[in-house]
């Protein structure tokens, strides 16, 4: 069972001690197994999303129907409250009445946490701005350890947007609690903020800031690729000068090792050619289905006393 510390629910991937991330793996990979169970019968998730989002509304509301539960919840600030002026604490007051857990997406940084302050039911982090997104870090992470195998002495490169890319960021917490070896991979106006660089070095953790990524394509077991995150810049002539910087391509792929895996917690705009989506290396569509297990486990931990 999760201990006192996720009690508020899960805001940030620093809550997570490598026994922390080892043991819901293991629930995860338990999960994969059991497609409909009735676990959480009675249980009601609200999915309150302020931002867009495909996957991870769409594969938690799956895991919550798939274990019993139901869901309430909207989709868009236009059709809440919120469009008339109520407060992220109002609405969170409101809403944990209703049900037993909030999974909440936010454009603001420091909005699951000032949620998780109000709440007394849990709180889950969608996505809190250019922040944080620990939900799908964890399931990057069963993603790996499915697909390629145990965690430690990997290569792993995260690449593309890692200023404003959330996933990232919750991704390299996560990993610093592995003896892996970690390539930042991305131009110079986006590089890994310095706040995840002090984390992991205050973890003794090797990482690398490299902007060409066939420089190091043959020695990566892992290759993260992440998206340009558009509606996070401040000036939009920025944008359009950096939004096609980087374009993996197939012939990428002929120099890559046997066992090398390419993966993206998508959207995937123009940044992997569709040409490379066949090979067997590519597993991001894969990876969307590791969701379900992941957040099923998650769901049980957090809903079930
Ligand atoms: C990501 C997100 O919302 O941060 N998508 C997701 O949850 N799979 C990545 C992105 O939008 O680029």
């Amino acid at each position: 069972m999760f201990n006192q510390k996720f009690s508020n629910g899960i805001i940030s991937a620093k809550q997570f001690s490598r026994e922390d991330i080892d043991y819901i793996l293991k629930k995860g990979k338990e999960m994969i197994n059991i497609k409909n169970s009735n676990l959480l019968q009675g249980k009601i998730l609200a999915t309150l999303f302020f931002e867009p989002s495909t996957r991870t509304r769409l594969s938690f509301e799956s895991a919550m129907y798939r274990l019993g539960g139901n869901v309430i919840g909207f989709h868009s600030s236009d059709v809440s409250s919120i469009k008339k002026g109520e407060t992220i604490a109002d609405t969170i007051r409101t809403v944990e009445n209703y049900s037993d857990c909030i999974v909440m997406r936010h454009s603001l940084e420091g909005a699951a946490t000032l949620a998780a302050k109000f709440a007394k039911i849990p709180i889950i982090n969608a996505g809190s701005g250019s922040g944080e997104h620990p939900t799908q870090a964890l399931l990057d992470l069963l993603t790996i350890s499915e697909e390629i195998g145990p965690l430690d002495g990997l290569n792993i490169g995260l690449m593309g947007d890692l200023k404003y890319g959330r996933t990232v960021h919750s991704l390299s917490i996560l990993l610093s609690n592995y003896n892996v070896n970690v390539y930042f991979i991305s131009p110079v106006q986006l590089r890994m903020r310095n706040r995840d660089k002090d984390f992991l070095q205050q973890r003794q953790i090797n990482y690398k800031e490299i902007i060409n990524y066939r420089k190091i394509l043959s020695i990566l077991d892992v290759l993260y690729m992440t998206r340009i995150q558009k509606e996070r810049f401040v000036d939009s002539e920025e944008y359009e000068k950096i939004k096609n910087y980087y374009h993996f391509m197939k012939e990428d792929l002929k120099e890559t090792k046997d066992n090398f895996r390419l993966l993206h917690p998508l959207p995937r705009i123009t940044e992997i050619s569709p040409d490379v989506d066949n090979s067997e290396k590519a597993i991001y569509f894969k990876q969307t289905s590791y969701g379900i297990p992941m957040r099923k486990a998650l769901l049980a931990e957090l809903m079930i006393d």
